[in-house]
């Protein structure tokens, strides 16, 4: 794959494809979430990003899991600590969905990442360190980030622990980097300055004409999570909003308007 030009956005690395529609968890209302499956369907459905939770298991391996236990989105039970590589070959994470994704495995980040590649998906890589060290998954994700030169342009990484951006800063100075807030604090075109983070993800319900006119004086970008009501964000579409967060792309690819406006800036 070529490796696109590096952008920068008020001195900070930025993507190369800035994304504006975004899948959450891949496909997640019509598959099982942060699942293979649920990125090849994202992709099937014309999104060209994925959001997906990156944490780690007892060993250290960085698998694709939202909570802190395995027992809502796997057939086990427990917390991701007492798991590791060698448990990976017996855990389905796709019945709990659905029998039509019986045997879908609890995904790796390595394994995630070459999927990204084959399919060319960007990906919005949200760092949940649970309740282990921030600093260790930093370290998993930099080093498995590493190996791969192309996700410098395509991969987004994000947290809502600051530690945890902080530690990853360190191993990567050029990684483009979102602060998570579920409501900003005043203070947070101060923190993303000092990560050199280029974008701001905050709870859609937390978005105002205000922020977006900060954030436009920061030059930094806005992305909203997790909105599957098109219409609540209409008004922001033409007003700077950099990206939406959806379950379910379909809700905005097949409304002519918001197609163009996701259509805009991807590659
Ligand atoms: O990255 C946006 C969103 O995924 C943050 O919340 O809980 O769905 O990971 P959550
Ligand atoms: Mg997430």
């Amino acid at each position: 794959m070529t490796q696109p030009a590096e952008p920068r956005l008020n001195g900070r690395p930025d993507t190369a494809t800035p994304g504006r529609l975004v899948a959450h968890r891949g496909a997640s209302r019509v598959a099982p979430e942060n699942t293979l499956a649920a990125f090849r369907i994202a992709a099937g459905q014309g999104a060209r990003w994925v959001e997906f939770d990156a944490s780690l298991l007892g060993d250290g391996t960085a698998v694709l899991h939202h909570d802190g236990t395995l027992d809502r989105c796997t057939d086990a039970s427990g917390p991701l600590s007492a798991f590791g590589a060698a448990d990976l070959a017996r855990i389905d994470a796709g019945s709990w969905f659905g029998p039509g994704f019986a045997g879908e495995p609890l995904a790796t980040l390595d394994q995630a990442l070459e999927l990204f590649d084959a399919l060319a998906l960007s990906a919005n890589l949200e760092m949940k360190p649970q309740d282990g060290p921030p600093e260790a998954l930093a370290g998993v994700v930099a080093a498995a980030l590493g190996r791969r030169p192309w996700t410098r342009s395509r991969i987004l990484v994000s947290s809502f622990e600051l530690a945890a951006l902080k530690a990853l800063r360190r191993l990567m100075p050029d990684q483009p980097l979102a602060m998570l807030y579920e409501d900003p604090p005043d203070e947070w075109p101060d923190v993303l300055a000092a990560l050199g983070a280029c974008s701001l993800h905050i709870w859609h319900q937390a978005l105002s004409d205000a922020l977006l006119a900060r954030a436009a004086r920061e030059q930094v970008h806005v992305r909203v999570y997790t909105i599957n009501e098109p219409a609540r964000m209409a008004r922001f579409r033409g007003a700077g909003l950099a990206g939406v967060i959806t379950d379910h792309p379909p809700l905005f690819l097949e409304d002519p308007g918001w197609a163009a406006w996701a259509a805009d800036q991807e590659v």
